[in-house]
C-alpha cells in the first residue's frame, strides 16, 4: 500500500496558520513518549506552565494547555465561566467575534454584540457607552483578528474595565507569541490561544489562563460545568499537585510547545516582536511596490496578518492555487463578507522571515504580471 506520508511536499505556510514549524519543534515532537504521570514528564509540565505563564505575561497558577486546537480554548473559557441566563457582552470585528457568539449563545448565555465593521478595529468611545450601561458577567474581544488583519485595544478596554465586576475575556489565538500580551497589567481575566499561530507549533494544543477573579467565578458556579472534558476544575487536578487522571495528556504535543515556546524565551519575546514587525513592514512594501492595496489602515495592522485587497478583474482563488502547485506556498482567502475580497498572508513565529517575504514578492509578480 501506497504511504501517502511520503509524498508530503515542503510548502511555505503563508496563510492565516498553521505556520511552519522550526526544525526544533519536528525533532521535540518525535522524542519518546512518555507516560503521562512518568515523573520526568511531570517535569516536563511544571516548566511549561511556567513558560505559558511568561508569554503571557502573567502569575495566575490556573495557566495550562488545553488539549485541542484554538477553539477549544475559546470553548474552555466560555463554558467555565458562562451559566445560563449569565449577560454576556461580544465585542466583535470578524469571524472569531461571531464564532464568540455562537460558543456564548450555546450556552444559554444572555448574548449582546457590539459590531465594528470589519477591518475597522473595536472602537473605545462606543465600547466605553455599551459597557457603562450594563453590568456584564464577561466582555470578549479578540486581540488579532485573523479573519480582518485588524489589532484591537485590548489594553485599552483592559483600563476601562479596572475594578470592574466583570470578567474580561481575550482571544490571542494570533496574537500570542507574535506581539506583546500582558495578561496582568491588561486586567484580562480569561485567555486563551493556539499552537499554530505565532508559537509555530502544530495545531493541537490551546494555552488558557484563568485570573482569581476568574477561578473565583468558576468555584461559584452554582451549576456543574456543562462539558465534562474541558472542565477545568477536573483538569487543574491533573495539572496541579495531585495529579488526579482525567484524560491521556497528549505528550508529544506538549513536547512541541515546550520547545516552541523555548525557542521565543530564548531569542528573546522582544526580539521576536520586533522581527515580526520589521517583516510585516518589508512585506507591505513590497505589496505596494506590486500595485497592491492593504485592507486595513497602517494603524490597526497585525503585523503577522496582512490583509491584501485582490484588484479589480483578478481571480482571487486561481492566483492562491497557482501559488500552491507552481510556487509551493500556500497563502490564506477571505472569510465570510470578505470572501473573494482579499487575501490572507501570514507572518506568524517562524514564518516571519525576510527570504520568505521575497519568495512570496517573486512568485506574486509573476502571477500578477499583465
Ligand atoms: C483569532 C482566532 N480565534 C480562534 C481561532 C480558532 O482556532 P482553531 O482553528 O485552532 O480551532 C482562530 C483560528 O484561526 C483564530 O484566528
Amino acid at each position: 500500500m501506497k504511504n501517502l506520508l511520503d509524498d508530503i511536499e515542503e510548502i511555505l505556510l503563508m496563510g492565516p496558520g498553521p505556520s511552519c514549524v522550526p526544525p526544533e519543534v519536528y525533532r521535540a515532537l518525535s522524542q519518546k513518549t512518555l507516560g503521562h504521570l512518568d515523573p520526568y514528564f511531570l517535569e516536563i509540565m511544571e516548566e511549561l506552565k511556567i513558560m505559558i505563564r511568561r508569554i503571557m505575561n502573567t502569575a495566575n497558577t490556573l495557566t495550562l494547555p488545553i488539549s485541542g486546537t484554538g477553539s477549544a480554548g475559546m470553548e474552555a473559557a466560555f463554558v467555565n465561566l458562562v451559566e445560563p441566563g449569565d449577560p454576556v457582552l461580544i465585542l466583535l470585528n470578524g469571524v472569531f467575534g461571531v464564532r464568540m457568539n455562537e460558543v456564548a449563545q450555546r450556552l444559554g448565555a444572555q448574548v449582546e454584540v457590539l459590531e465594528f465593521p470589519w477591518g475597522t478595529p473595536v472602537e473605545l468611545q462606543t465600547a466605553e457607552k455599551k459597557i457603562g450601561r450594563k453590568s456584564y458577567q464577561i466582555i470578549a474581544m479578540v486581540q488579532a483578528e485573523t479573519s480582518t488583519g485588524v489589532r484591537n485595544p485590548v489594553a485599552e478596554i483592559g483600563s476601562l474595565l479596572k475594578g470592574s465586576d466583570s470578567l474580561y475575556l481575550v482571544d490571542t489565538v494570533t496574537g500570542l507569541g507574535g506581539m506583546e500580551v500582558r495578561m496582568d497589567d491588561w486586567n484580562i481575566d480569561v485567555l486563551y490561544s493556539g499552537t499554530q499561530k505565532c508559537l509555530s507549533c502544530p495545531p493541537g494544543l490551546a494555552p488558557v489562563s484563568f485570573s482569581q477573579k476568574a477561578m473565583q467565578k468558576l468555584k461559584s458556579r452554582k451549576t456543574k460545568v456543562p462539558n465534562w472534558y474541558l472542565d477545568l476544575t477536573l483538569i487543574s487536578e491533573y495539572w496541579g499537585q495531585n495529579r488526579v487522571y482525567h484524560h491521556t495528556a497528549p505528550v508529544n504535543m506538549l513536547y512541541g510547545l515546550y520547545q516552541a515556546l523555548l525557542l521565543i524565551l530564548e531569542e528573546g519575546p522582544e526580539k521576536v516582536f520586533s522581527r515580526h514587525r520589521e517583516i510585516h513592514q518589508a512585506l507591505v512594501q513590497g505589496l505596494e511596490e506590486l500595485g497592491l492595496k492593504m485592507l486595513v489602515e497602517e494603524q490597526f495592522r497585525l503585523p503577522m496578518l496582512n490583509a491584501v485587497c485582490v484588484p479589480e478583474g483578478v481571480d482571487e482563488l486561481s492566483v492562491r492555487k497557482r501559488l500552491r502547485s507552481q510556487f509551493k506556498i500556500e497563502i490564506g482567502g477571505g472569510l465570510g463578507p470578505l470572501a473573494g475580497k482579499i487575501w490572507r498572508i501570514g507572518l506568524m513565529g517562524h514564518t516571519a522571515r525576510k527570504e520568505n517575504v521575497d519568495r512570496l514578492m517573486e512568485a506574486l509578480q509573476e502571477i500578477l504580471k499583465k
